[in-house]
């Protein structure tokens, strides 16, 4: 669907689809069947296999004088059955023109708005409790929402004192549920560990199909202690958009519902039973739209995922 078929639909459909996420699809217009959801390991509460996150080409949008245009973003996001919105203080202006839009849109309540938290310097060091509590203060103030539903140490920073702060946010039930994030291989040692000694209920970490490594050890781990899991870059940004530039999708990606390289990738990733969450950055409301489409329909079994890795190896 591209952005003029998607605006048609928006009008023609009309206010209902504003305020009944999923409605699109969920009618039928996909005939695909209903949205793909998971558990967060624990709890009575189901999130949607795919949302949106917002650095990279968002978070440069958020910062141009088109930030009005992520309004179409995060409402196809909605419309099509997605809530998880992965923010960060450090996305430029992403935090901020996210949550005005979303309180323009009154669709604040409707986000599960994952933002995290760093003040530690670059490269490691101590971070400063007061600065880490401003900053928390101020992801409050943007995203308008109490309680905010994540907060992740964003990237291992200084954990003892940031994920100290966010477990007595939690505790005072300011926050829902706290986690970490790393994107980074030579954090995934020091990631295990904050796995194993501290009560988590997410982590954030890098998965894509050729990038697998986390398969491993790490989401064994967190299907262990039942911590939920929110995969970013799931195409390696633009890693894997160069390796499929001017390739067809095989034929056989119709077996998993998959019509576009957008599709099967994230396909790929929610079918990883430790998966909660794929966020994938998008600044196009058509690219939205062909993320959220993932989440619909089926998704591929084991030996269909060694077929798409090996064909993705052939490339
Ligand atoms: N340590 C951390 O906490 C950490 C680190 C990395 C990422 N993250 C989170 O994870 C999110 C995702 O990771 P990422 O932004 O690095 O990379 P990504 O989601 O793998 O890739 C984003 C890129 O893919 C393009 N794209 C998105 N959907 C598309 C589609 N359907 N068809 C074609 N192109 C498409 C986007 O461009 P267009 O705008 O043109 O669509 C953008 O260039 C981040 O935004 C952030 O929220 C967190």
């Amino acid at each position: 669907m591209n952005r003029r078929d998607y605006l048609k639909l928006s009008l023609a459909a009309g206010a209902a689809l504003t305020f009944n996420p999923g409605a699109l699809f969920a009618s039928g217009a996909s005939g695909r069947g209903p949205l793909i959801t998971r558990a967060i390991p624990g709890k009575d509460e189901r999130l949607p296999v795919v949302g949106l996150g917002s650095s990279a080409t968002f978070s440069r949008v958020a910062g141009s004088e088109d930030a009005q245009a992520l309004r179409e973003v995060l409402s196809a996001m909605v419309e099509h059955g997605g809530t998880v919105f992965d923010t960060a203080p450090s996305y430029g202006a992403s935090e901020q023109v996210a949550g005005a839009i979303a309180r323009d849109l009154g669709l604040t309540d409707r986000l599960f708005w994952a933002t995290k938290l760093n003040v530690a310097p670059r490269g490691g060091g101590a971070a400063d409790p007061d600065a880490a509590k401003a900053q928390v203060e101020a992801s409050f103030e943007r995203a308008g929402k109490r309680p905010i539903d994540l907060i992740q140490v964003h990237n291992l920073g200084d954990v003892p004192v940031q994920l100290g702060l966010l477990k007595s946010l939690r505790e005072a039930g300011r926050v829902r549920y706290i986690g970490v994030t790393t994107t980074f291989a030579p954090q995934y040692g020091q990631l295990e560990q904050v796995m194993r000694d501290e009560p988590l209920d997410f982590i954030g970490i890098d998965y894509a199909i050729d990038n697998r490594t986390m398969e491993e050890r790490i989401f064994p781990l967190a299907q262990e202690r039942g911590i939920g899991v929110l995969v970013y870059a799931p195409f390696g940004r633009t890693r894997l958009w160069e390796k499929v530039k001017d390739k067809a999708l095989p034929e056989w990606a119709a077996e998993f519902d998959a019509t576009s390289w957008g599709q099967f990738f994230l396909k790929f990733v929610a079918s990883h039973p430790a998966v909660t969450v794929a966020t994938p950055a998008t600044s196009r409301v058509r690219h939205m739209v062909d993320n959220m489409g993932a989440a619909y329909g089926r998704l591929p079994d084991e030996a269909m995922r060694q077929r798409m890795i090996r064909h993705i190896e052939s490339l």
